[in-house]
């Protein structure tokens, strides 16, 4: 009989289930809320609300895809956190709610580390390359920005991370900046590509070892643009694509530095990214490119996985439940999470 996992993931603004037998991916759906747009941000009561509306035609919807009645159902794979705590609770304690009617095991499990393992979600018919442990993993989205060893499926280690803003909140801060729009990422990586990623400079920090800050390079940006368009007020119009390049450039570089830095000091040559700005197409091309440099066998997730999804908690999920890992019924989600 094949484990048959059911993902749940509702830890922001999507509400997504999956269902995966054996490791492979049956169904993946995805509920992305609309509703934010206009507020230039997520709004975490909104997205409660939206994820207590779908979270039942979306499990539906996943199991009837998968062709798995919820009897078939070995284990169920929730996020617990990090998140939104309205949010996750929604997820959480449908959970719970299906775990005692089926009566079957539920597993929490760390979003983070579903991005990490993101590499790992097998599709039928399509080959995978996975990455072979120890492997480094530049975990980069709107909430973190840390180089992770990952020594197992239930090992990491944290080699380095940001002391202030993620990246993707410095994308997104940028755009607004600029005023164009939310979520920023995809907006600035999709300008970036019409613009000169060597016409302006930026500063970036100096931390030490392996850590990271965004904050100053976002404040380089505001006072670049409030004192250009002082002389110019059409400055910002006339040059928001070499100003997006140039900007997405200077992230990159600052992730970069640090990631070869860690690669180096651990002699790591397997080399993945995660996240919501792994999606980024500049930081995608960079990693490859480094990657011949150096000799790394790097593993880039398929787009469809660099964003919230559950597949990555239910492949997250089955590698605890083959573990032997099992989550009691009064856990709680929690809106951080130190550790994995
Ligand atoms: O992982 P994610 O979906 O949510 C969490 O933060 O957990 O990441 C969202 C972040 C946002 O900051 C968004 O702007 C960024 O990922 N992002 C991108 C791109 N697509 C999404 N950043 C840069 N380039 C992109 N193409």
């Amino acid at each position: 009989m094949a484990d048959i996992i059911l993902g749940i993931e509702s830890s922001c603004d999507d509400t997504s289930a999956a269902v995966i037998a054996d490791g492979v991916l049956l169904s993946n759906v995805i509920a992305s809320q609309q509703v934010h747009k206009d507020f230039g941000g997520v709004v975490p009561e909104l997205a409660s609300r939206a994820h207590e509306q779908n979270i039942v035609p979306v499990v539906s919807q996943a199991l009837d895809k998968a062709g798995v009645k919820p009897e078939d159902l070995t284990a169920i794979a929730f996020t617990r956190g990090p998140g939104l705590l309205g949010s996750l609770l929604v997820g959480t304690s449908f959970a719970k709610a299906l775990s005692l009617s089926l009566d079957i095991p539920m597993i929490m499990v760390n979003h983070l580390q579903g991005h990490i393992l993101a590499n790992f979600i097998r599709q039928k018919d399509i080959p995978v390359r996975e990455p072979s442990f120890p492997y480094l993993c530049l975990l980069v989205s709107g909430g973190n920005s840390q180089i992770v060893k990952v020594s197992s499926p239930l090992e990491y280690e944290i080699l380095g991370q940001t002391i202030d803003d993620a990246v993707g909140e410095a994308f997104d801060k940028c755009s607004k900046m600029l005023g164009l729009g939310y979520p920023g990422g995809p907006i600035i990586d999709r300008l970036a590509k019409q613009g000169n990623p060597d016409r302006f400079t930026f500063a970036k920090p100096n931390i030490p070892g392996l850590d990271y800050s965004f904050s100053g390079v976002k404040t380089s940006l505001l006072y670049f643009v409030r004192d250009e368009m002082a002389k110019d007020p059409d400055f910002m119009e006339k040059n928001k694509e070499d100003i997006c390049a140039s900007f997405q450039k200077t992230l990159i570089d600052v992730l970069m530095q640090k990631l070869i830095k860690a690669a180096k000091q651990t002699g790591i040559k397997e080399i993945t990214i995660g996240g919501g700005v792994s999606a980024n197409s500049g930081l995608r091309e960079r990693i490859v490119q480094e990657g011949e440099k150096r000799h790394w066998n790097t593993y880039l997730p398929e787009f469809k996985f660099t964003t919230d999804n559950a597949a990555m908690i239910a492949v997250s999920g089955w590698f605890q439940y083959k573990a032997g890992v099992r989550t009691p019924l009064d856990v709680a989600p929690v809106s951080r999470m130190a550790d994995f």
